[in-house]
């Protein structure tokens, strides 16, 4: 049960959990993500802008962001960053708070399941910390009205008391910097979209920015990769950091078993074979994605639930996870009717296109 607390005179319900708050999202959008893809992120993490490979434009317009305040000595504005999982949303958030040399404090969306559990976080953060926020767009709609006036005047509105003695009563807290990462800016809502001061999207990385990746990643790990080696994972990875990371772990463990464990474009060829993953770096789900909708619904539109069950699926995870990736490619388009394949994807099935 929630004790009331006080603060600062104040009566108001406590949170309900005293979790902490954890480092990462409660769940990750990608089903294939295990614990030990946690460790690897942890330790291959970038810390700094400079570590941060591609992304160019973000970069720099956060380090003319957080030079800018820096300069002012105050807070940078409120950050958003959205994009499918696995881009460096958290990454760069961590990297923010690294540059501003402030602390951060990590929650998500789902985890502040009520209001007095905002109004704890809000009321603890020191003058110039950063809170992050994952997930946002799953934040309770009354949770989220309480974070306006917060982002807007660094105040907090809060009811005291029952019945007809109810009132509000206004808490000034410390001047901070918002960091929301969300996978569906779609699902925000127009006024906490409006209190950011500065959006990003991220896009996929390219062939070459992975293999940037793959190339330092290798490095740390202690992975011996050649140049190929590292192109041909990077091409391989969905446009994706954290698929990247992962791949060359496996590839590696490949290389270990099954070659003299250096990893070359042709070791690197077999292994991701192995793993079922084809030339155009799609997986093993993905194409199940495009066979559906080639072979079962001859390439006619599909809704997006329908297409879910028939892949036992969840509609988020297909809308989050796997559909980015492929309309990207040029495999499948949402159309008024539903989604539906490509000419490209009948292709690379080696189909027929229906008549
Ligand atoms: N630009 C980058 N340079 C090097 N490594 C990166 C970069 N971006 C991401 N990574 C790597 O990819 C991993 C995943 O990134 P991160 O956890 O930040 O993704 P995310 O966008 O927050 O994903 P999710 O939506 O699932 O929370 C990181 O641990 C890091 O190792
Ligand atoms: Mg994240």
């Amino acid at each position: 049960m929630a004790e009331d607390v006080k603060i600062e005179g104040l009566m108001y319900e406590a949170p309900a959990s005293q979790e902490p708050a954890s480092k990462e999202p409660a769940r990750s959008l990608d089903p294939a993500f295990t614990q030990e893809d946690l460790a690897i992120d942890t330790s291959l993490r970038p810390r700094f802008l400079k570590d941060y490979l591609g992304q160019g434009k973000v970069k720099e317009s956060l380090s003319i962001l957080i030079e800018a305040a820096q300069d002012r000595a105050d807070c940078p504005d409120h950050i958003l960053f959205s994009g499918p999982p696995g881009l460096g949303k958290t990454t760069l958030a961590i990297v923010v708070a690294n540059e501003l040399g402030a602390n951060i404090k990590t929650t998500s969306g789902p985890a502040i399941a009520r209001t007095g559990d905002l109004a704890a976080l809000l009321t603890n953060l020191e003058p110039g910390d950063v809170l992050f926020i994952d997930e946002i767009h799953r934040m309770n709609r009354s949770v989220e009205e309480v974070l306006y006036p917060a982002l807007e005047d660094f105040s907090l509105d809060i009811m005291v008391g029952k019945g007809p003695a109810a009132r509000s009563i206004r808490l000034d807290i410390p001047r901070f910097t918002l960091i929301g990462a969300t996978t569906r800016t779609g699902l925000l809502t127009g006024p906490l979209r409006d209190r950011f001061g500065i959006a990003f999207r991220l896009q996929y990385y390219t062939p070459d920015e992975l293999a940037d990746i793959v190339r330092r990643s290798a490095s740390i790990l202690g992975v011996c990769v050649d140049d190929e080696g590292a192109y041909e994972i990077a091409r391989r990875s969905r446009g994706t950091p954290r698929l990247a990371n992962r791949m060359l772990k496996r590839v590696r463990d490949w290389a270990q078993v099954r070659a003299d464990g250096h990893i070359t474009r042709d070791v690197a060829d077999q292994a991701l074979e192995f793993y079922e993953v084809d030339e155009a770096g799609l997986d093993a789900m993905d194409k199940k994605v495009l066979e559906i909708l080639c072979v079962q619904f001859s390439g006619h539109p599909v809704g997006l639930t329908t297409l879910a069950s028939a892949l036992s699926e969840e509609t988020d995870t297909l809308e989050d996870v796997y559909e980015p990736y492929l309309m990207q490619q040029g495999f499948l388009v949402r159309t008024p009717r539903g989604r539906q394949a490509t000419p490209r994807a009948f292709q690379h099935l080696g189909l027929q296109l229906p008549l």
